[in-house]
């Protein structure tokens, strides 16, 4: 609940008086902290609050949240000397602490949250002091005093938006005789408490007021207007209230382009002691092209110039500044005076996203650097004949929406908390069914769904029937197409596959049919990516992510995203369709069978014209789709031994074994699933599966458990070689889409899965013989409420206990693939027809089950 606002509770009712806001925050504390280098201790023990003074010899303390947490930053002084400037950072690995600029700045999209890990603030009063800006994701914060003085501060923490709630009273849970598994099993649902933003929990960044938008030091947000515009001039009234104001031009709508910043002249009054003159020197005009003004990981930006203004730019008064794009350069204009920057003297870096593709087109976008705030209104826009095409006071709402900075109003799963933070499709394939298998949030899986059903492209783009995969919170559907965010083809199948993964666990008819017409036309827009020559998945208008064109893992992903698909058209009672697209699924199954089995490696093969080679991927859904039989699937596991680099496997032979390739948790999901279906199907044991378990959770996901300085209690987006986290700084700590074990463990390791839409019918199957596990118990959440379920190997593995209790109105069947000697129920002894266990367990009750393996 948020602290601001009262509940009160009469005769029943719930009456919230204040701001109708579907916000309830809570205030996350830290668990540790230090001053200066002291030893941590902990934070408000005993429920006291701990308190620590800043002061000239112990400016700095280092606060630990003990894992992942995401929303506004707050302190409360408790005693001020004076007024101070404190200087906060944030970062989800612990070394980001000591990096001048936190583990960010998050260049790459607004993501309604700060952009920088570093901030400032002026310290005038005792009481709260808060962020203005959400930072997305941290585990570690540290405060430093800058100024002379001495604050003591009795509270600091975050005030979240996101569920806290401790993983082991979710709807769902899992835990096992293996204490890291558990830990592993955990990391999933923490994961999605901090990625998945809920509805109306994450406010604009942008404030429009009567004299324009009040723009806080933040990653550039761009028009939809001027996305096809080119040659243009763009002028706008801007006052400097701190340090200086920022804009793009000829940028794509993603933000890539020409990133202009003007400085104040620094009156000491205004300007922190901390501000980065190298970056941004007083009285500049600084000019970079690319994603900002500093380098950040895989997102580059060229070097930036500096050229001093002729006469001091003053705080606090409005200047016009008109910026001219031709083809030599861009030329700025500031109350009359001139700047002409040469592309020559910029270093013109490329992105493979986000861009406008040209230097000379695209729209133009406002942001200025960290810590600096500024007044914009009165744009205009005049092409190269002197014509008007634009103009906008900037003083009302509408340019929220204009801009892509909206407040959230969809509960919306993202790609990570602290970085990305779009909501992209393909990573919900794992995301969904990690929140089925722990915290049930059916909220966040409508509210996705609809976010990117909402966002087709129309009939005039060429990825017409395409889902936009990328969407950012904050823009608006109306502009789909313009954002023009489709171009990974293999995310329209993953997404898909979530649609269908949604039906299966909720049963949720009426949804489906919502959205069937506009599934429909989905599915229509991937037919086509059957090559007509192989029968196999090519790329058309764009390219896949996990496989080449030609490739098992694109065909068989097709042919099972089609054959989902199927289950959902014969739902809707379109049995043609469905025997259609099952169809095309066979076939496909077929070209992949006939075309890349090579039996002579015992692999399939990544894709027609690299036979000797082979990917995690190709593997993983070559088994998944059912492609594979038991002995390809044996002896393609086998064969994953080459891929071994470090602690997991690389995702293609032709991947180099250097200590900097990223290992990926997102495609290491697939084959681990792929791992446990086939050992939860299989007669007998098999070293090979069982070794290749054991490499994905012994040491893959327990990476991310035994490192304390790494820890977050967190997926991370990407793992190098040696364990430590892939892309160094830069890599989200929090990536739902590296969760999958979470879901693999409760649906293969405890064994439940529905087997028809809603759980009315389940299936109770653990894969018992090639985990490192001797007893499992859990639940899991069903529209019906939950099934409750555990299983025990005792007598060296000879004997299973199995006991289940499952919801009304449903029905489950206990299973295992191997053959029993004898089982009782409920203490009765029962024939084993052929060897066979399969027991019913009608709704509302439970079964104790005792098995001896044959
Ligand atoms: C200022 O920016 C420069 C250039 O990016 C960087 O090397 C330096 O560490 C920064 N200094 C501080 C104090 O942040
Ligand atoms: C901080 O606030 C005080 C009191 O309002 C003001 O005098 C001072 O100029 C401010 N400093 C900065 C850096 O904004
Ligand atoms: C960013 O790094 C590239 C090299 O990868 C370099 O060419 C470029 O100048 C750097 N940009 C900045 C702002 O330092
Ligand atoms: C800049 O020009 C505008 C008129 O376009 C004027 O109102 C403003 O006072 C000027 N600013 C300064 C600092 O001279
Ligand atoms: C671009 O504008 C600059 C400054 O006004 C001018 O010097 C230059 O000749 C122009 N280039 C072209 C190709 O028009
Ligand atoms: C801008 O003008 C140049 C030179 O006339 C031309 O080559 C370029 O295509 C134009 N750019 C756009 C986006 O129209
Ligand atoms: C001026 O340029 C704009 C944009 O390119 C165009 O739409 C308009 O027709 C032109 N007007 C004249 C008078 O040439
Ligand atoms: C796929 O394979 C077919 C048959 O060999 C070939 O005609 C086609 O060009 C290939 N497509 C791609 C994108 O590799
Ligand atoms: C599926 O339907 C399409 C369009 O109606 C048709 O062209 C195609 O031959 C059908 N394919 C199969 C395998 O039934
Ligand atoms: C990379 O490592 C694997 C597994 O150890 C090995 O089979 C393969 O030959 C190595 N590849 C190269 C190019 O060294
Ligand atoms: C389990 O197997 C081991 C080695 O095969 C044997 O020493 C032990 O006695 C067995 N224990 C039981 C309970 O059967
Ligand atoms: C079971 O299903 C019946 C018929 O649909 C329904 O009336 C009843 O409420 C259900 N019971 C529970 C506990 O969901």
């Amino acid at each position: 609940m948020d602290i601001r606002h009262w509940a009160i509770f009469a005769c029943g009712s719930l009456l919230l008086t204040g701001v109708a806001s579907a916000q309830s925050d809570i205030i996350v504390l830290p668990t540790k902290y230090r001053t200066d280098t002291a030893t941590f201790k902990d934070y408000a023990t005993n429920g006291a609050e701990s308190c620590f003074t800043l002061n000239k010899d112990t400016p700095l303390v280092t606060l630990d949240y003990g894992t992942e947490v995401g929303g506004f930053p707050f302190f409360e002084v408790d005693t001020l000397s004076n007024v101070v400037q404190i200087e906060a950072k944030y970062t989800e690995a612990e070394s980001g602490l000591d990096a001048p600029f936190g583990d960010g700045p998050w260049t790459f999209s607004n993501g309604l949250s700060n952009t920088f890990r570093v901030e400032t603030f002026n310290v005038t009063f005792t009481g709260q002091t808060e962020s203005f800006f959400i930072q997305g994701g941290l585990r570690w914060q540290s405060l430093l005093l800058l100024t002379e003085g001495s604050v003591r501060i009795c509270k600091a923490g975050i005030r979240s938006g996101n569920d806290r709630t401790a993983v082991d009273a979710l709807p769902g849970y899992f835990e096992s005789s293996n204490s890291l598994y558990n830990e592993i099993w955990a990391l999933g649902p923490r994961t999605v408490q901090q990625a998945c933003i809920a509805a109306n929990s994450a406010p604009s960044t942008w404030e429009v007021t009567e004299d324009g938008v009040y723009l806080r030091g933040q990653q550039p947000a761009q028009s939809v207007e001027g996305a096809s515009f080119g040659n243009y001039t763009m002028s706008f009234h801007t006052q400097i209230v701190r340090g200086g104001t920022g804009w793009k031009v000829a940028a794509g709508v993603g933000g890539f382009g020409p990133y202009f910043v003007l400085t104040s002249g620094y009156p000491s009054d205004s300007t922190f002691v901390n501000t980065n003159r190298t970056i941004v020197p007083p009285n500049t005009l600084t000019v970079g092209y690319g994603w900002n003004l500093v380098n950040q990981t895989s997102l580059t930006t060229g070097k930036i110039n500096h050229d001093d203004w002729p006469f001091t730019i003053k705080e606090n008064q409005w200047y016009k500044i008109s910026t001219s794009i031709n083809a030599t350069g861009y030329s700025v204009e500031i109350n009359g005076t001139e700047i002409f920057v040469p592309l020559n003297d910029l270093q013109i870096v490329s992105a493979s996203i986000g861009s406008s593709g040209s230097l000379t087109g695209g729209t133009w976008g406002f942001g200025p650097y960290q810590d600096q705030i500024a007044l914009v209104k009165d744009v205009e826009v005049y092409a190269e004949n002197g014509t008007l095409l634009y103009q906008n006071p900037m003083t009302s709402d509408s340019v929220l929406e204009e801009f892509g900075v909206l407040a959230n109003t969809h509960s919306l799963c993202l790609d990570g908390a602290k970085r990305g933070r779009l909501v992209w499709s393909g990573d919900f394939i794992h995301t969904h069914r990690v929140i089925q298998a722990s915290t049930a949030r059916s909220d966040f899986l409508t509210g996705s769904l609809e976010y990117w059903i909402d966002r087709q492209a129309s009939d005039s783009s060429i990825y017409s029937g395409y889902f936009s995969m990328s969407p950012a919170m904050g823009q608006s559907a109306k502009y789909t197409d313009i954002y023009d965010s489709f171009g990974l083809l293999d995310y329209q199948l993953f997404f898909l596959d979530c649609f269908a993964g949604y039906y299966k666990h909720s049963g949720d008819e009426a949804f489906i049919a919502k959205y069937w017409t506009q599934i429909k036309k989905g599915v229509g827009a991937v037919l086509p990516l059957i090559d007509e020559q192989s029968g196999l998945a090519v790329a058309t208008n764009g390219a896949f992510f996990s496989g080449s064109s030609n490739g098992t893992a694109v065909s068989a992903l097709l042919a099972y995203t089609l054959t989902q698909m199927a289950e959902i058209a014969s739902a809707m009672d379109e049995t043609d369709l469905a025997n259609n697209w099952t169809s095309r699924a066979d076939s496909l199954k077929d070209a992949i069978q006939k075309q890349l089995w090579n039996s002579q490696f015992g692999f399939y093969s990544v894709d027609l014209s690299d036979a000797d080679e082979q990917s995690i991927t190709g593997t993983a859904w070559s088994i998944l789709s059912g492609v594979s039989n038991d002995m390809q699937t044996e002896s393609s596991i086998a064969a994953l031994s080459a891929l071994r680099l470090g602690v997991g496997y690389k995702t293609s032979t032709s991947v180099s074994n250097a200590s900097t390739t990223d290992l990926s948790p997102f495609l290491s999901g697939f084959l681990l699933e792929a791992l446990l279906k086939s050992s939860r199907d299989s007669l007998n044991n098999s070293d090979v599966k069982k070794k290749a378990i054991s490499i994905l959770l012994d040491q893959l996901w327990a990476a991310m458990v035994a490192q304390n300085e790494y820890y977050t209690g967190g997926t991370w987006e990407y793992v190098y070689p040696d364990g430590s986290p892939g892309l160094d700084l830069y890599t989200s700590h929090a990536h739902p889409w590296s969760a999958a074990p979470t879901y693999v463990l409760t649906g293969y390791v405890l064994g439940i899965q529905p087997t028809s839409p809603g759980f009315s019918k389940w299936a109770f199957r653990p894969a018992i013989l090639d985990v490192d596990v001797s007893w499992a118990r859990g639940r899991v959440a069903t529209p019906h409420g939950p099934i409750r379920a555990s299983w025990r190997l005792s007598g060296n593995g000879t004997n299973v206990e199995f006991n289940v209790c499952g919801p009304t109105n449903t029905t489950g069947v206990v299973s295992v693939p191997f053959a029993v000697e004898s089982y009782t129920v409920d203490g009765t002894e029962q024939e084993t027809g052929g060897g066979n266990l399969e027991v019913t367990v009608a709704g509302g009750s439970c079964a104790n089950i005792h098995v001896t393996r044959k």
